[in-house]
Order: C-alpha cells, then structure tokens, then sequence
C-alpha cells in the first residue's frame, strides 16, 4: 500500500482552478520534492492532503485512510509543517510543545518524552525556555519542524521548511530532513533546486495547478535535449573531424564553434539525450591522429528541466 495517493484532485477558489486533476502516489521511505513556481498549487495540493481544505473533486489518501471518510485516522499518520507556520508568541518553546502534543491525543508521560524528543532533534535545547515571539526565523521553523514531528508520523509534509532561512541554516534543515527521511517517508516543497536534487529521490513538478512531470532527478535531467551534448577541444583540421563524426549514429548535430588561440578547434556535438558519446568522439580524434585537451558532457540540472516545464514563453 502507498503512504499517500492522490487521485484526480481538483480544487477550484471561485471560478478559478487553483488544482486540477493531481494524481500521484509516494511510497513509503521516499522523500518527494514538490516543484513549481510561485502560485502553481503547491500549498492548496499540501492542504488538501492535510485535510485543511477540502477538495472539490478527488480523492486522496494516507496510509490507505481516505483524507476525506477517515480524516482523523489519516491525519494520526501525518505531521505537517505550514507555509507560515502558526505560533503563540507568548508561550515558551516547551510549552507551546506540548499544548501541541495534548492536542494531537498525546496524554501523560508521552508528553513530556516526545517535547524532549523533538526538541533534541530540531536542536532547539538551547532555546527551549525561550520566548517564542524572542526566536529567529531559523528557530522558528525549528519549532514548526519540531511540531511536525511530535508524536513521530509516518509521513511528514513540509511547506518550503526552509523559506526565509539564510545558507547556514538551510544547510543545518536540510541535514535535519536528510536525517528524518531515514525513520520517515517526507514530501517537501521548496524554490531552491539544488535542495531537491540534494535530498530527494523524486520530483514532482507542477504548474498552473498540473502536474508537468513526476520522476527521480536522473531520469529528468537525463531526458533533456541538453543531457546529450558534449563540448571538444581538438587541434587538427576539421573537414575529417566533421565527417566522422557525424557517422557516429546516436549524433544529431555537430556545431563548429571557432578556432582558439594555438589552433585548437571547438565543436559542439548533440546526440540523442541519454546518450554518451564521449568515448565515441575521442576515438575519432584519436584515429586521425589529432590531439584533444577538452572534452565535456554537459550535465543538466533540475534547473533546466525546471525551466523547460515551467517557462511560459
Ligand atoms: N483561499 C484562496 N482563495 C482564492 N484563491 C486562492 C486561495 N488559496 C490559494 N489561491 C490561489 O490558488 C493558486 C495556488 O496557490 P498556492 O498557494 O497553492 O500556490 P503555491 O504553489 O503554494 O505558491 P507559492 O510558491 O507562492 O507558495 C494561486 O493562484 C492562489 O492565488
Ligand atoms: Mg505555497
């Protein structure tokens, strides 16, 4: 059984669809990227599956409980971290803890343990006595996660855990969620992309409220025009070069880019995206006696596929 499944959801403010026909399955130990530009339906897709919001059409489930007939028994599985996380900025940091732990059903001693627990995970011991109004923004979302994670669900859904945060602390997050994924099954929304790439094992990318594409980083970048082209620096003359090249089956395209200082030639060769063709144009160069000093595949990031999906021009 997946730990979430969304089928068909659709969300509508008004006349104006905010979501529309999302369907996706996680698994469970995966950690899902949710990508998309501002306003795509990021937040409305995590409320729904939170059971903040109601869907207007679709249905989703968590750990085989229907969000919408099971509400309490799917939400049992799931801690949620919101976009502006609510805090009472006049309680202290324990304190607010474990208002928030009675009222997930925590009860006793299991309070106190699973306050401890989550404060010593989020590294908030320090501040534990603190204010909360008194925090930093990093503490803050310290305290968001922390909340997240009282009563240790299953699956966590984290909205942009590190918006507002400045390098440090986005490094220090992103090593508590990385640390997290080993115990949970986690999806997280966020702008920064290297994060993604960084601590996900798939990416769902939405836009204008759909769903563009759904993959692991690899597969994504590696299905990119851009994911076959490789750059060559040789010193020779380029009419063979050129010939041979284009023999090569999977190549598409050679560039000529100029002659550079000491006669070096440059190329651009496109090949089929997946495909590697270095060895391939070394042996040519090679077999014609020519030597290289350059010879480069490019590599696309989440960047690009990001860019590709989501461009509106
Ligand atoms: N309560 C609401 N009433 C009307 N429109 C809404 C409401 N909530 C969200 N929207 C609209 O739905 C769309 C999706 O919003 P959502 O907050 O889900 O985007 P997002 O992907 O989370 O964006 P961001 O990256 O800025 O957080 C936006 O156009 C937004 O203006
Ligand atoms: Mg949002």
């Amino acid at each position: 059984m997946s730990m979430v499944t969304s089928e068909h959801l659709y969300k509508a403010f008004g006349r104006f669809m905010a979501v529309r026909d999302v369907c996706f399955s996680v698994e469970r130990g995966e950690i899902v990227g949710f990508l998309g530009p501002n306003g795509a339906g990021k937040t409305t897709t995590m409320k729904m599956l939170t059971g903040y919001l109601p869907p207007t059409a679709g249905t989703a489930s968590i750990a085989g409980h229907d969000i919408m007939e099971e509400p309490l028994e799917a939400r049992r599985h799931m801690g949620y971290m919101p976009e502006n996380v609510p805090l009472y900025d006049e309680m202290r940091v324990y304190e607010y803890l474990s208002y928030r732990a009675r009222i997930k059903g925590l009860y006793g001693s299991f309070v106190r343990k699973q306050v401890g627990f989550v404060i010593d995970r989020c590294g908030l011991e320090p501040k534990r006595k603190d204010m909360i109004r008194t925090l930093s923004k990093g503490y803050r979302q310290r305290v968001g996660l922390a909340d997240a994670l009282l009563g240790e669900p299953e699956l966590l859904i984290l909205d942009e855990p590190t918006n507002g945060l400045d390098p440090n602390q986005i490094r220090q997050i992103r090593e508590l969620i990385r640390s997290l994924a080993a115990e949970h099954t986690v999806i997280l929304s966020t702008h920064i992309l290297s994060e993604v790439e960084m601590i996900c094992n798939k990416v769902i990318i939405i836009d204008n409220g759909a769903i563009k594409a759904a993959d692991t980083p690899e597969k994504l970048t590696g299905g990119l025009r851009a994911a076959g082209r490789v750059s060559v620096e040789y010193k020779g003359d380029l009419d063979p070069v050129m010939k041979e090249l284009s023999l090569i089956p999977s190549v598409k395209k050679i560039i000529y880019e100029g002659l550079l200082p000491g006669g070096w030639q440059r190329l651009i060769v496109r090949a089929e995206p997946g495909t590697d063709t270095r060895e391939k144009i070394a042996a040519v160069i090679n077999r014609l006696g020519y030597p290289v000093r350059h010879l480069y595949r490019h590599i696309p990031s989440l960047e690009d596929v990001f860019v590709e999906m989501t461009r509106h021009d």
